[in-house]
């Protein structure tokens, strides 16, 4: 038998040490939350941290083995703070992973920090384009939409109906455009055409003017996109102005998600299209539902869906790298063959890593958003730009 000096075991026994410290990864995984906690949007960073801590505690607090630190940064839904408070998460907590936005103009800075730190990125809501386009990288996912994704499906159905003349209206930044945008994209190839695109900066609710417009130009119909509390305010103000019973009113399901308590009847009867509804009836959704319930006293909606397959995605890539979050390409490959048992049905995360989903065609009854279709089957998102590098 071979030998070995005392100094050779100590080398050999450290370097074992250090081998087993790779494969197992001691200490707790630190996941910076930056979500709306106040402002127009509050209600859905809440619904999304909700979410993301329900996966994480049926897992019994851990994900890949690691248990989770959370470090909380209000963004406020304010482009102008973006970096600053991104930059707070990596360079002053270090954080491993950041989970976060809601707001597309945040969103795009924190995609920049995040490439250029080397940090991972799960975006739980803000649907911009730039996140799985342009600026896609192989350490940025999205357990949420593009905001094409909806946009387009209302697009198809609004076309189906035979309107002809529609008026768009929404909050003028990435999101109110790239809605829009899809929007008319199917809309325009199914034989309609958009006459006049109205909106108002972010985050004002003064619609009257904008209201009178749409009366004097009588379209067909009217494409919105607000969320949030702007989007309690806008149902409420379309039916005060009599606009409800004189023209239909669509929207990407964010309108009508999460605010049907505060808009009560003038919500009634809106069809939207979203990547989750109500009443799907699913083992998968039932139990969720009901777990959320339990958890919160609170009807989960769209944006606690996201936080949860946000949690969800962190599980999956974390389980391909035993919890090892410096292995990225790694982690990314466990992601993108992962089939993600969301509560909204089963989805994979395409090419650009954004969720490729079906999208539910809902109406508006009572409280809840009921599911009356899938506007469009496994929908997925163009990812125009995308080089993933
Ligand atoms: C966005 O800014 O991307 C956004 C915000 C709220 C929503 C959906 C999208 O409900």
């Amino acid at each position: 038998m071979l030998k070995r000096s005392p100094a050779a075991l100590v080398a050999a026994s450290l370097a074992l040490a250090a081998s087993c410290a790779v494969a197992q990864p001691a200490g707790k995984l630190k996941v910076g939350l930056m979500l709306p906690y106040t402002g127009t949007y509050a209600a859905l960073g809440v619904a999304i941290e909700n979410g993301f801590r329900l996966y994480a505690s049926e897992q019994g607090g851990k994900l890949g083995g690691r248990e989770l630190e959370f470090i909380k940064v209000d963004d406020e839904s304010d482009p102008a703070k973006a970096t600053d408070n991104v930059n707070k998460l990596i360079k002053r907590d270090n954080v491993d992973v950041i989970v976060g936005t809601v707001h597309s103009g945040v969103v795009a800075a924190m995609a920049r920090a995040a490439k250029e730190s080397g940090t991972m990125l799960i975006v739980p809501n803000a649907g911009a384009g730039v996140v799985t386009g342009p600026m896609c990288g192989p350490g940025i996912f999205r357990s949420s939409f593009s905001n094409w994704q909806p946009a387009y499906a209302m697009g198809e159905v609004a076309a189906k109906k035979g309107h002809k003349r529609v008026v768009t209206i929404t909050h003028k930044y990435a999101a109110g455009d790239e809605s829009v945008g899809g929007f008319k994209e199917a809309f325009e190839k199914g034989g309609g055409k958009v006459v006049k695109d109205l909106n108002l900066p972010f985050p004002n609710v003064e619609f009257q003017a904008l209201l009178t417009e749409i009366a004097s130009i009588k379209p067909d119909a009217v494409y919105t996109f607000f969320a949030g509390g702007a989007a309690v305010k806008f149902v409420k103000d379309y039916s005060a102005a009599g606009l409800k019973k004189a023209i239909p009113l669509y929207g990407a399901g964010f309108l009508t998600d999460g605010t049907l308590e505060a808009q009560g009847a003038d919500a009634d009867g809106l069809l939207t299209t979203l990547h989750y509804a109500d009443g799907l009836n699913t083992p998968r959704d039932n139990a969720f539902r009901l777990a959320y319930v339990k958890a919160y006293k609170l009807q989960p909606d769209v944006y606690a869906v996201q936080g949860y397959d946000a949690a969800q995605i962190l599980g999956v890539g974390l389980a391909g790298t035993k919890g090892d979050i410096t292995k990225k390409a790694e982690f990314a490959a466990a992601v993108r063959k992962a089939k993600i048992d969301s509560p909204r049905g089963a989805f994979t995360l395409g090419a650009n890593h954004n969720p490729v989903q079906d999208i539910y065609l809902r109406q508006v009854v009572g409280k809840e958003n009921k599911t009356i279709g899938i506007a469009s089957k496994a929908l997925a998102d163009p990812g125009k730009g995308c080089t993933m590098k």
